[in-house]
């Protein structure tokens, strides 16, 4: 990605505005919390936010943590059952990020939830981050705002040191409260799982798949359940092929060649490619540069036998 100018301004009205300006335009913003720095998108915007994976070099694509205003409008996009409405009222808003069935037609771009029935949500308990979430209005996708590989970030220092020059904005409000990112805990079904230890202990003891793997990784992906082929330029017989560029395909990922655009659409093509009546999904060639990576991470996986 090309160079940017990256701002550092610090918390206020003036900042927010300016952040709020950003975010209707798609980008990607560095915003404070109470745990960590977070890189904030309209996570209704689906290339607003491929645009937080390109600016993190994120060789993979992960669900990401939708940040909300209230329990309100968390309703609009998951569905809460008893046990999720009284852990939110209790720890909202704060270091808790409750992982709920995603609602039918929430207004969230599928890149968010990598393809996923589920979302990740919280309501963050600092004052900038509240502010930019009234100001822009729309839900917000926000990961730790670090380069891929490098550690989370507790003050705009080390944002600007990770992502400078590969962003417009952060938003300066000194170091954060617990320097540590959220607690996550799972209610999809069944007995509350804590996926992710975090500043708010609430006695869980840590579910297995999240001992087990690699930090960042998942137990469930979405994955297709037809075969998968790679790199191809035509569709075989039985193949439904999902195009890129030059290659139409039955679908495109970006008939301009995209790579924002490419990331933004990923999981609505593998699920509609899921759906089709054809019993073969074939992918044509995605370039391996920038976003081009997570891409082709992903469709690896899409094509590994299960
Ligand atoms: O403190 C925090 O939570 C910070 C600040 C910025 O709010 N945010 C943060 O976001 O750490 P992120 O995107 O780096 O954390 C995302 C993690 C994923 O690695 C995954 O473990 C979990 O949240 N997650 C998100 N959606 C999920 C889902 N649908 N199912 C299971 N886990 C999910
Ligand atoms: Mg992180």
């Amino acid at each position: 990605m090309s160079a940017q100018n990256t701002a550092v301004l610090p918390y206020g009205p003036g900042a927010i505005a300016e952040a709020a300006r950003l975010i209707a335009a798609g980008q990607p913003v560095a915003m404070p919390t109470e745990t960590v720095y977070g890189l904030a998108a309209d996570a209704g915007n689906g290339e607003a936010v491929a645009r937080i994976y390109a600016a993190k070099g994120r060789p993979s694509f992960n669900p990401l943590i939708v940040h909300v205003r209230d329990i309100a409008q968390a309703t609009e996009i998951a569905i809460f059952d008893e046990q999720a409405r009284t852990l939110a009222a209790r720890h909202w808003p704060g270091p808790l990020t409750l992982v709920l069935p995603l609602r039918e037609g929430a207004p969230i771009a599928s890149l968010v939830t990598a393809g996923l029935p589920s979302v990740a949500l919280r309501v963050p308990a600092h004052a900038a981050m509240q502010a930019l979430l009234d100001a822009a209005n729309r839900p917000l996708a926000a990961p730790s705002a670090n380069a891929s590989g490098r550690i989370s970030p507790t003050r705009a220092a080390h944002v600007l040191a990770s992502l400078g020059g590969r962003i417009p904005l952060i938003v300066d409000a000194g170091a954060t409260a617990h320097g540590l990112e959220s607690t996550i805990v799972a209610l999809t079904g069944g007995a509350p799982r804590l996926l992710r230890p975090g500043p708010l202990d609430l006695g869980l003891a840590p579910a297995r798949a999240a001992r087990i793997e690699a930090p960042g990784q998942l137990a469930s992906h979405y994955a297709p359940a037809k075969p998968v082929r790679l790199g191809a330029t035509a569709a075989a017989p039985n193949e439904w092929l999902i195009g890129f560029g030059a290659i139409a395909g039955d679908a495109t990922l970006s008939a301009s060649g995209d790579l924002v655009e490419a990331a933004a659409n990923l999981f609505e093509r593998l699920h509609e490619a899921d759906a089709a009546a054809p019993p073969l999904i074939a992918v044509a060639p995605i370039p391996a540069a920038g976003l081009g990576a997570a891409i082709n991470d992903r469709l690896r996986r899409a094509a590994a036998p299960a």
